[in-house]
């Protein structure tokens, strides 16, 4: 467990496999904490897992401020990445400076923002600028209606040549880490090992240096289907239901209070 970005260069290095959680709370950012993970992200998937939305692009910048703030004050030993919510950075490289200087003000240590080759600009321009960055690429959420629904990336030799070329340029560009999500496991092992920095791999086989899942996929607890690729540690779902419901028995019943 670590706040710094060194202590991931440091893992890479050494070959230690990191991890990270999705934290959208005071709750889920202690117990993420608590476990020992080596970073929390506050994703802007916080619109499907507590908003109820069916993707992401409705999440705004105040949203994700809001939700940094917390999960910086209640995780004060590790690492805090924040992601640019779906219209709050590509417009211009200006644009995306003026929310993560937002973003790192509400206690992100690291800001994350989704998109290859058409970002390289936007990530050198905030590295320059003290703004440490981690590029997301494969399956990227915030282009679900371009990619016609939330499909597998780099499937084909030119889409995986077309990932390898981003990621590269990417860190050439400052990137501090790639996250790469749903895209085969052989490419995002290439692509780690040709990457001077941390890659994080969802959906993306066992072969990166770092693991993210969301925090209700883990816990059983997502409204609707998790993907295919999510592990599942606990059935949240029922046992929280269960106890609820206990609750609400005894208090039929007059059992409670007693
Ligand atoms: O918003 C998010 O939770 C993410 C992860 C799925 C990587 O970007």
């Amino acid at each position: 467990m670590s706040k710094t970005l060194g202590a991931w260069d440091k893992a890479k290095r050494e070959q230690r496999k990191m991890t990270i959680v999705t934290a959208y709370d005071v709750t889920a950012a202690r117990l993420a904490e608590a476990a020992g993970v080596d970073a929390v992200l506050v994703g802007d998937s916080l619109g499907m897992m507590v908003g109820g939305e069916a993707d992401t692009l409705r999440v705004t910048l105040e949203q994700m401020l809001y939700h940094t703030e917390i999960v910086a004050r209640a995780a004060t030993n590790t690492l805090v990445m924040a992601d640019l919510p779906f219209g709050s950075f590509e417009e211009s490289p200006a644009q995306a400076f003026a929310a993560c200087a937002k973003l790192l003000k509400a206690g992100a240590q690291i800001v994350k923002l989704e998109g290859g080759a058409p970002m390289v600009e936007t990530v050198a321009f905030l590295s320059r600028r003290a703004v440490p960055v981690c590029a997301h690429i494969g399956l990227t959420p915030q282009h679900v209606r371009q990619m016609g629904g939330f499909k597998r990336q780099g499937k084909t030799p030119e889409a995986a040549a077309q990932l390898l070329e981003d990621a590269l340029a990417l860190e050439d560009a400052g990137a501090r880490m790639v996250l790469m999500e749903a895209i085969p496991s052989d490419l995002a092992a290439e692509i780690t090992a040709k990457l001077r920095v941390p890659t994080i791999g969802i959906g993306a086989g066992p072969g990166t240096d770092g693991q993210v899942l969301v925090f209700h996929d883990i816990l059983g607890l997502t409204p609707g289907r998790a993907p295919a690729f999510a592990k599942r540690y606990l059935d949240g779902a029922q046992l929280i239901t269960t106890a609820l419901a206990e609750y609400v028995r005894e208090v039929r019943e007059s059992q409670f209070p007693a």
